[in-house]
């Protein structure tokens, strides 16, 4: 985030004042004097305002997990299995999955504190995209891929459109924006191919990229504020 930004939601001052206080040498960044206003910053390096650490102040949390299979996503199980939750370490704070993945399911999840973020990363009508690879054991004919990517009729309705692709025999790749129970399972089924392997790779703007399984990680600032960004409520018209 730029640098005046970040002194903005730290309540230095006001957006503008904050450019000002930087362009006058009154910012270092890392212990580097800074006049642009426009530098960008991910809260990772220490900034200072006439020598004073500056802190976004209750900065919320998100921790990406890489769910092994058998972890259920549910904040507590009742049935005493392993949690995502149990997984992180981050005392004094209570996290909560975003969305779920199905026990028999690895791959991404997220992890945060932040409940207004969580919301609406999983609230249909921002429509975030996720992306799975599911293995269907056999060829997937065109007429079938063709039918995932328009939509199929499942029991609680039909599938919007997804984009799917085969990365190999039998491995398709599907990027859905809706959230249904079981929903990649069911839509592979209906086309007379079950999954027999699921793994989630992306999230909105979040790859799972290298992490491996059963690893976590805290997102950095400029990855935390492009998940805000891809779940921000839509700008309103003039007028
Ligand atoms: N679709 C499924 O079928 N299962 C999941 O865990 C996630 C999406």
């Amino acid at each position: 985030m730029r640098l005046a930004k970040f002194l903005a939601h730290a309540g230095v001052a006001s957006r503008r004042a904050a450019e000002a206080i930087v362009r006058e040498g009154r910012v270092a960044v890392a212990g580097e004097i800074v006049t642009d206003p426009a530098r960008d910053v991910d809260g990772s390096e220490p900034v200072t305002v006439d020598g004073a650490p500056v802190a976004i102040a209750d900065q919320r949390v998100v921790w990406m997990v890489h769910k092994p299979r058998g972890v259920v996503s549910t904040a507590k199980d009742t049935h005493g299995r392993p949690t995502v939750v149990a997984m992180v370490d981050e005392p004094g704070k209570r996290l909560y999955p975003v969305g779920r993945l199905d026990a028999d399911t690895t791959g991404l999840i997220l992890l945060t504190d932040d409940g207004d973020l969580a919301n609406r990363l999983t609230h249909p009508r921002y429509e975030v995209p996720k992306t799975y690879v599911a293995h269907v054991g056999a060829f997937v004919d065109e007429r079938e891929l063709r039918r995932l990517r328009e939509g199929v009729e499942l029991e609680d309705g039909r599938t919007a459109p997804a984009q799917v692709r085969q990365l190999e025999v039998g491995v398709l790749q599907l990027t859905i924006h809706e959230g249904r129970k079981r929903q990649v399972r069911r839509m592979c089924a209906e086309i007379g191919h079950p999954v027999t392997e699921l793994r989630r790779v992306a999230f909105g703007p979040l790859r799972l990229g290298d992490l491996g399984e059963g690893r976590v990680r805290r997102l950095s600032p400029a990855e935390v504020q492009r998940l805000r960004d891809a779940a921000a409520p839509p700008a309103r018209a003039p007028g």
